[in-house]
């Protein structure tokens, strides 16, 4: 039985509690690529504790020094990226540095906790540092279950009153209900839930976390957030970017798994979600799991749509279609590309509409949230191309060109009476400087200082793969239908026939 623990979460804005980090997968991509120059903005901010120290874990034989040469390169070549272009802060490059210490290990075998433990032990003690520790399990997710398991025995993650241990995992959460259920109950034998923190990355984005902002901090925007005044709602998130070199997991993984229990459902709870009570981590996530059990089940045949890109172009270039990919089988039937309508069975939303789609190999790179409103009762215009009314649409630009849009009718100067619609646009980066981020910085100081509000509990994660799962069952069978789209279109015609016999149609991309 664990023992229950209640740790103060800590204001934000201040330097994190004195703590050690300890990475599992310190090699691989993700460390080098976002965790590590997350930590450089930190430091450079001054949000990461006086007292830190990294521990970073991996299989390959190296010493500090040669650990923290690596991160260096990679630091350097972060700051120099032109979508980040800033000055390196050698300072405090050499500052995180000095803090880097690496532990060769293999991280399933039971010894090496115990060299482990000794090593958080030694440091702590050395350099004055809390018994404070955060483990991020920067490895693929198959291993969770053990290392946490391995880390429990060895009494790591053993918290005291003035102390606390945290366990970072990433997406993905399981592949199905069963599994996600599994791996739960796995994590909850040796750890409490409030030391979990299951990582989804959206939730890092600046204008993710906006949603909640412009919901809830604005008057104007929550008396029209409802089935009186919205005519249904669409969730965009189009990548231009085909598998890459990540067939191996794609294959078994798909448009679905990688992307809708996730990330796109993280977007449909922010914009449908209830007013929370407050902006703690519970209240937060009382309502966000809340709308996705309110979730009318989806009829996969009807409500959904199910695709793979084939070759294609852009900007004259030819691009291969999924199944010459490599790594891909010619046969594969993995979707790259998803589409689906659902109602949420409550007051605020019933007999709303809310579209989703999701692929790769599409014409741009694109994620919004459009809200579109009903139009008005009636037209006074008579006989004037009046009569038509446009919709007025708000939409919530997430990336690339992050902002937000209203989109509205207004007359066309001149004596003839014409309507035009005018699009009142907001972009960040005219408003606020934009912080150099990896959109990992937030994660991983709000876990630090031990707010939630930005991760995902077991139960919300369990209601995103109820949703979901009708639609995998479905598509198991042989002879379920896969469309085709050509790489660099905007997705297939099947998706468009999802909102046409109701008279609606996608944005376009
Ligand atoms: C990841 C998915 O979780 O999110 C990728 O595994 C996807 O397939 C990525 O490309 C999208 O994230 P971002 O931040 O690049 O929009």
């Amino acid at each position: 039985m664990l023992h229950e623990i209640e740790h103060e979460a800590i204001a934000h804005g201040d330097p994190a509690p004195s703590c050690c980090m300890v990475i599992f997968g310190a090699g691989g991509d993700l460390t080098k690529r976002l965790l590590l120059p997350a930590l450089y903005n930190l430091i450079r901010s001054g949000l990461l504790p006086e007292k830190f120290a990294l521990i970073a874990v991996d299989r390959l034989e190296m010493t500090s020094e040669m650990y923290r040469e690596h991160i260096r390169l990679a630091i350097s070549a972060f700051a120099s990226d032109k979508h980040y272009a800033q000055q390196l802060d050698v300072v405090n490059l050499e500052k995180l540095l000095n803090v880097i210490h690496y532990q060769q290990g293999d991280f399933s075998d039971s010894k090496f906790y115990q060299e482990l433990s000794e090593k958080i032990h030694d440091i702590q003690k050395s350099n004055q540092i809390q018994k404070n520790v955060v483990f991020y399990l920067a490895v693929a997710a198959r291993f969770f279950g053990s290392i946490v398991e391995k880390l429990g025995v060895a009494q790591l993650l053993k918290e005291s009153e003035n102390s606390w241990r945290r366990v970072i995992v990433e997406k993905p959460f399981g592949h199905d209900v069963e599994s996600s259920k599994v791996l739960n109950l796995e994590l909850r034998k040796q750890l409490h839930e409030r030391q979990i923190y299951r990582m989804d990355h959206f939730l890092g984005k600046e204008t993710v976390q906006n949603i909640m902002m412009l919901r809830f901090s604005n008057a104007i925007f929550e008396p029209l957030w409802n089935r009186e005044h919205i005519d249904h709602i669409q969730i965009t998130v189009a990548e231009t970017v085909g598998v890459e070199k990540r067939a191996a997991f794609y294959e078994s993984t798909g448009a679905m798994r990688d992307m809708v229990p996730n990330h796109v459902f993280q977007l449909l709870a922010l914009t449908t979600m209830e007013p929370p009570a407050s902006f703690s981590a519970d209240a937060v996530r009382n309502e966000k799991t809340k709308v996705l059990h309110s979730v009318h089940p989806i009829n996969p045949e009807r409500e959904s749509v199910r695709a793979q890109y084939i070759g294609g172009q852009r900007d004259e270039l030819p691009l291969k279609g999924y199944r010459e990919e490599d790594g891909v089988s010619e046969a594969s039937k993995t979707e790259t590309y998803i589409a689906m309508k659902l109602t949420i069975d409550n007051w605020r939303w019933a007999g709303v509409p809310i579209y989703l789609r999701t692929g790769k190999g599409l014409s741009v790179r694109q994620s919004e949230i459009a809200i579109q409103f009903k139009n008005p009762p009636l037209s006074i215009f008579k006989n004037t191309n009046l009569d038509a009314l446009s919709p007025n649409i708000l939409v919530l630009k997430l990336q690339p060109d992050e902002g937000a849009v209203l989109i509205f009718g207004a007359k066309v100067p001149g004596p003839k009476f014409e309507i035009g619609q005018v699009h009142m646009d907001f972009h960040y980066k005219d408003y606020f400087q934009n912080a150099p981020s990896t959109g990992y910085e937030t994660l991983v100081y709000d876990c630090m200082i031990g707010d939630a509000t930005l991760f995902q509990r077991s139960d919300s994660v369990v209601a995103g793969w109820e949703i979901v799962q009708p639609l995998l069952d479905y598509w198991k069978k042989d002879d379920a239908y896969l469309a085709t789209y050509t790489a660099g279109s905007e997705g297939p015609q099947e998706s468009e026939e999802l909102l046409s016999g109701s008279g609606r149609s996608w944005r376009r991309l």
